[in-house]
């Protein structure tokens, strides 16, 4: 009994994949907090690989016991069901039951975003006549109508005029890169010259401004120039800005986008342009290797 329960364990033998497994659930979770583009998948790779390295380890152990068993005498219900077995079961389901538990919930918040996408509708800003040449306004406008108040956002425009045969806007979102204040800016208001447009996403409120100094955050003093750049303060880039188009004569705001700096001013300024990041996010530099994916709203 105790020779063949030795051919038994030698049968089985050790196997390394639930730890390449164990290696790849792992190297997952720190994809989808570092880089979901190429090390999610990698882990991926590793944890599919090892999970059938691991079944098919498990499937020949099986038969080859099985085979045994033919060759054995008839063995008794406690040589068939080995205490060990069954603990070695029972943990191995309570810890893929625990790391669903853990992955699950995490990989749902990662990857579901990536389906449902941004379902914002293009915002309508009015005709562009309501921007004049060479002037900023402040505009204020419900980004989601049906979340209503809460999806309010001013965006700075500046109409400058025509480069080449296209009209050209700077449209930066007020919204300070450090922690999300809104910026003011730091120049005369006009509240007289104040107007309302109705638009297909509702009333939208343009205020003229003269920011001469740029644009200040009250939060925690940070300060961007005309161009958005930061110039002062803990902010971390430049201000976002919105993509925008002409639709019959009306101007259209689009997705925002972020950058690290822009070069010259107006129509011709070179914009160093990235995806949209996250409050407090860098977009160049050491610093921004740190920076988790976020799903932003
Ligand atoms: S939120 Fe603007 S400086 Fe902190």
């Amino acid at each position: 009994m105790a020779r063949n329960s030795q051919i038994n364990d030698q049968a089985a033998g050790p196997t390394l994949a639930p730890i390449a497994f164990a290696i790849g659930v792992a190297v997952v979770l720190a994809g989808l907090i570092v880089n979901l583009e190429v090390i999610a998948p990698v882990g991926v790779a590793i944890a599919v690989l090892a999970a059938v390295a691991w079944i098919r380890g498990t499937g020949r152990r099986s038969r080859t016991s099985a085979e045994q068993k033919s060759h054995e005498p008839v063995a008794t219900e406690t040589e068939r069901f080995p205490r060990n077995r069954f603990l070695e079961r029972a943990t191995l389901g309570l810890g893929g039951l625990v790391a669903a538990g853990v992955a699950l919930p995490v990989i749902g918040a990662a990857v579901l975003p990536i389906f449902s996408g941004d379902k914002r509708l293009p915002i309508d800003l009015g005709p562009i006549s309501a921007f004049p040449q060479g002037e900023f306004a402040a505009a204020t406008f419900l980004s989601d109508p049906k979340a209503g108040e809460i999806s309010r956002r001013t965006a700075y425009v500046r109409n400058n005029g025509f480069v080449g045969t296209s009209p050209s806007f700077t449209i930066m979102s007020s919204r300070c890169t450090h922690v999300g204040c809104p910026t003011q800016p730091n120049g005369p208001i006009f509240m007289q010259r104040e107007k309302f447009v109705r638009t297909s996403v509702g009333e939208v409120k343009v205020v003229p401004a003269l920011p001469a100094g740029g644009f200040g955050c009250p939060c925690h003093g940070s300060v961007f120039d005309t161009e958005g750049n930061r110039t002062a303060g803990p902010a971390p880039r430049a201000l976002d800005r919105y993509q925008f188009s002409i639709r019959n004569g009306r101007l259209v705001l689009g997705p925002i986008y972020s950058i690290s700096r822009v070069d010259g001013s107006g129509g011709n300024a070179r914009i160093h342009s990235y995806k949209r990041l996250g409050d407090g996010e860098p977009a160049t530099g050491p610093e921004s290797l740190l920076y988790p994916v976020d799903p932003i709203s």
